[in-house]
């Protein structure tokens, strides 16, 4: 598996670094609000369970599964919804958790929905942002890392549901994808 990577990104530290001042941050931000946070499977799902645990405030979880890329390296465009959510949003201050932004066609869909069913307020909070790559007129409201346009994977990352469990993130060596 480690053969298959390029180069190191992001280390282990330095993520862990990140998402402890991204959950102070937001248990600032939603102190009082009893946000509901909702993961985006699969990519999102090593990223919003170390956030959480730095998230000293009251706050519910939920879960929705949507798929843009189905196995390939570019998203499809069309937004499935393979799995939706157990609770209501209506009323609710819905914080949802990604773990990267790339064109921007999965957020920018999930958000519009979420707004359609009348939640509070809805914001995103993304481990990596690849802004070079963006679709659509989008931005997350808070990002932990700027990345350049390099195909990456590990910590929930996957490249043919493979490498999500990598501690690390990682470039893929070329010819991984392209053989
Ligand atoms: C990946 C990633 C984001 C989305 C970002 O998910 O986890 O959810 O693509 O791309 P976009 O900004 O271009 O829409 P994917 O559809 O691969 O599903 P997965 O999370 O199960 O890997
Ligand atoms: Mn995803
Ligand atoms: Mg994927």
């Amino acid at each position: 598996m480690n053969q298959d990577i390029k180069e190191i990104l992001l280390t282990e530290e330095q993520i862990a670094g990140k998402v402890k001042e991204l959950g102070a941050l937001l248990s600032d931000e939603y102190r009082d609000k009893n946000p509901l946070v909702i993961c985006v499977l699969k990519g999102a799902v090593i990223f919003m369970a170390d956030l959480l645990r730095h998230m000293d405030i009251p706050c519910e979880m939920d879960f929705m599964a949507v798929s843009s890329y189905g196995s390939g390296m570019e998203s499809s465009g069309m937004v499935k919804i393979l799995k939706d959510l157990d609770a209501s949003v209506e009323g609710r201050h819905v914080l949802v958790v990604e773990d990267i932004m790339d064109s921007g066609l999965t957020l920018s869909r999930l958000m519009e929905l979420l707004r359609h069913r009348r939640a509070a307020t809805v914001k995103v909070v993304t481990l990596l942002n690849k802004p070079e790559r963006r679709k659509v007129n989008i931005s997350p409201d808070y990002s932990g890392f700027t990345i350049p346009d390099e195909f990456v994977v590990g910590y929930g990352l996957d490249y043919a549901e493979k490498y999500r469990n990598l501690p690390f993130i990682g470039v893929l060596k070329p010819e991984v994808y392209s053989s």
